[in-house]
């Protein structure tokens, strides 16, 4: 057990986990059990989850389908005994979810009923044991596509947002698409509004649809057949679209609060967004846009954090994304780049270079030619293409390290990098058809985290060494590390190292997608260990790194997506511990869920069902 810097977390790697195996895979003196999954009741009058049965007002009070973002955050003067638990609900699986003869109307209204955000109070028995989610906590609470979110920033009242429901272009009913996140240092959760075109018709003729890939064919969910909204076309409803793509800020301490969708932060597939505050006190988040060939940007506030926890602090500080400068990076190469096919390094030996952060909005007051502040942040690609940034391969998570101020970008993959008339190679994307990712380091100038200017360089360059010689590990051995590709959420631990989940992995490399650890500091630097493997067809999210308790966390979204009802692939998760045995009628069916591993000593410690709030 080496590496991993100071954490107390301690392992031994698992080897790589075939792609085809059904099973949630830890380290060697680990176990695993759920925190909560898909359908478990949320609330008193919560029915319990039945899988043959499931109806929209069922779901509606119960924990939602795959989770992507989640966190855990402990209640004050709790003793480390309660926390409340985030996580949003991205999208959903109906081929799996429910059986065939369900009528379609009855499918669309309960997978929409599973989208959202959910927010669940958790206990448990002493600080370390397993958590066990909270039935009627009194923080518990769920999203729903009817839920009111105050538009903020630039775009709000204007003319780009109204419909025919809200006249004032103020108040958003409902969030899709929500992927990553963060945890903000004043303790609320910013989730990304990504994958929302999917949701739209519209009629796919103007520069702004097609660039944000929204068309008028049939969705795959077909809502607008029960909502007129969905459909732009529909008389009072051609804006519905613009107001979808933001970053979403909840308060997880208040279930009366209004989330916030933050138009300021700019309007596109937003990963999700992680804010660390700079030295004068300002907030920085910055925020990919997971499409082939978009952009890494970063947003500055103009007011600063205010450090206590007042109700008055606490509502200053969630008007801190409202206000400010927003930017888009540009990556400069200083070598030619040429790994592609041939595993050697730049002719200078690193993928590096300089960088800088181009303003499209600068203390409110856009700096782009032509377009006004609130077109900026509603059409941000737009605005961001006249002003020549770099066109990454699918910024995901972006993430600063809060003990070095340095800033991971995992970029997942890109198959369409430098082929046929698509965008070159660059330093900072140097792989022609990049199936594997990478992971780029961005140092600001002086330490700033509002500088406009930075130096970078690639950490990773993934894949699997014992097959693919264009790898790299940050200098660390290539034939000491586990293989990873398709980077995808990112988290550090209390020592600083680098967590990466991955997604995408049984395509590329023929394992499952699963937990790394990452050392970024002293002589182990670039050293990659896996912790643990998600089951077959799953892709690994949150994740929450408790190390200081030797407690992780990851989301298990879509386990067993590539089957259908009758022949699921994946039975995850209750096919597992003795001590949690499904009940009759249970677990025929994969079920999305927030896991939890921790030392086995402890696994007697937890609870079998559920608390009572
Ligand atoms: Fe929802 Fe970019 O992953
Ligand atoms: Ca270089
Ligand atoms: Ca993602
Ligand atoms: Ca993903």
């Amino acid at each position: 057990k080496r590496g991993g810097g100071k954490s107390k977390l301690a392992f031994t790697p698992i080897d790589p986990v075939d792609a085809l195996v059904d099973d949630f895979t830890v380290p060697d003196g680990y176990s695993w059990r759920t925190v909560i999954r898909w359908g478990d009741p949320l609330f008193r009058n919560s029915p319990g989850f039945d899988a043959n049965n499931q109806t929209a007002a069922a779901q509606e009070l119960q924990f939602g389908y795959n989770c992507d973002y989640t966190d855990i955050i402990e209640i004050p003067g709790s003793k480390g005994r309660r926390a409340v638990l985030f996580a949003n609900h991205e999208y959903t699986n109906e081929n799996i979810m429910f059986p065939p003869e369900m009528p379609a109307e009855e499918v669309r209204a309960t997978a929409r009923a599973a989208h959202g955000l959910s927010v669940v109070e958790l206990v448990r028995k002493n600080k370390n044991a397993p958590w066990t989610y909270v039935v009627g906590g009194r923080l518990n609470r769920r999203f729903l596509m009817e839920t009111p979110y105050e538009l903020t920033g630039p775009a709000a009242g204007t003319e780009f947002v109204k419909t025919i429901d809200d006249p004032s272009g103020r108040t958003i009913l409902g969030t899709l698409g929500n992927c990553a996140g963060g945890t903000t240092p004043w303790g609320t959760i910013l989730s990304g509004e990504e994958n929302f075109n999917g949701y739209f018709v519209t009629p796919g003729t103007s520069d702004a649809d097609r660039r944000y890939g929204l068309t008028p064919s049939p969705t795959g969910r077909r809502w607008e057949i029960d909502d007129p909204r969905f459909d732009t076309r529909n008389a009072g409803y051609a804006n519905e679209a613009n107001r979808f793509g933001y970053i979403v800020e909840v308060d997880p301490f208040d279930p009366t609060s209004t989330p916030k969708k933050h138009s300021m932060l700019g309007r596109f597939k937003h990963e999700g967004a992680n804010v660390i505050v700079a030295d004068d006190g300002r907030v920085v988040a910055y925020s990919g846009d997971d499409e082939r060939f978009d952009y890494l940007y970063k947003f500055v506030s103009r007011n600063k954090v205010r450090k206590g926890n007042t109700p008055a602090d606490r509502r200053a500080n969630m008007n801190l994304l409202s206000e400010g400068s927003l930017y888009v990076a540009r990556f400069q190469g200083n070598s030619v780049p040429e790994i592609d096919g041939t595993g050697s390094l730049p002719t200078d030996g690193a993928f590096d270079g300089v960088g800088e952060w181009l303003p499209l909005i600068i203390n409110n007051r856009s700096a782009v030619p032509g377009m006004t502040t609130a077109e900026v942040a509603v059409f941000t690609r737009l605005a961001a293409d006249k002003v020549g940034p770099t066109k990454m391969d699918r910024a995901e998570d972006v993430e600063p390290n809060l003990h070095t101020g340095k800033v991971y970008v995992a970029c997942t993959n890109n198959t369409n990098r430098g082929v046929g008339s698509n965008t070159p190679v660059d330093e900072a994307n140097p792989r022609t058809r990049n199936r594997d990712g990478h992971v780029v380091e961005i140092t600001e100038n002086g330490g700033d985290q509002t500088s406009t200017r930075f130096t970078w360089n690639l950490l990773l360059v993934c894949g699997d060494p014992s097959t693919n010689a264009s790898t790299y590990f940050g200098g660390y051995p290539a034939d000491k590390v586990s293989p990873i590709s398709c980077p995808d959420n990112l988290a550090f631990d209390s020592a600083g190292n680098l967590w990466i989940s991955t997604d995408g992995q049984p395509g590329t490399i023929g394992y499952c997608d699963g937990l790394f650890r990452v050392t970024l500091e002293g002589r182990e630097r670039g050293r990659v260990d896996q912790f643990l493997a998600v089951p077959r067809d799953g892709e690994t999210c949150g994740p929450i790194i408790h190390d200081d308790e030797q407690n992780v966390f990851v989301a298990v979204q879509h386990p067993g997506e590539e089957g259908s009802w009758g022949a699921h692939t994946s039975l995850f998760p209750d096919y597992v511990p003795e001590w949690s045995a499904p009940k009759r009628g249970e677990g025929a069916l994969p079920r999305p869920s927030v896991i939890q591993v921790f030392p086995d000593e402890r696994k007697r410690q937890g609870d079998d069902k559920p608390g009572r709030g």
